[in-house]
């Protein structure tokens, strides 16, 4: 089909897991499948690498910004030096309220799992 991009088997996509397919992020939290654009509001980070939090936010790999999957917008600012800058969790947080992160479809077929 045009527009998509295949995941992996659907076996494969077991709850926790975040795996890269062309410009998505795509994984299972709690096992839910969500799609969400790979690059992190703050600085770019590659979500793809990110992991899945006990409350089913996507964690950003680089800062620890953590993202709702279904509304793609960040719940957490990046943690670290950037926690400690007055109001700037606020301001990225309030960032994605304007630009979430895009989110796409995830579908299966035939057991494999495609993006749309
Ligand atoms: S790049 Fe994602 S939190 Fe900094």
């Amino acid at each position: 089909m045009p527009n998509e991009v295949e995941v992996g088997p659907a076996s494969e996509m077991t709850p926790g897991t975040v795996k890269r397919a062309g410009r998505y992020a795509v994984g299972n939290a709690d096992g839910e499948r969500f799609a969400v654009t790979r690059r992190c509001r703050h600085l770019r980070g590659d979500l793809a690498n990110g992991s899945i939090d006990e409350a089913g936010c996507l964690v950003c790999p680089w800062h620890g910004a953590k993202y709702d999957v279904r509304t793609g917008r960040m719940v957490l600012g990046p943690q670290g030096v950037f926690a400690k800058i007055p109001g700037f969790g606020s301001i990225q947080k309030a960032l994605t309220l304007v630009f979430p992160l895009g989110r796409g479809r995830v579908v299966e077929r035939d057991d494999t799992l495609y993006v749309e």
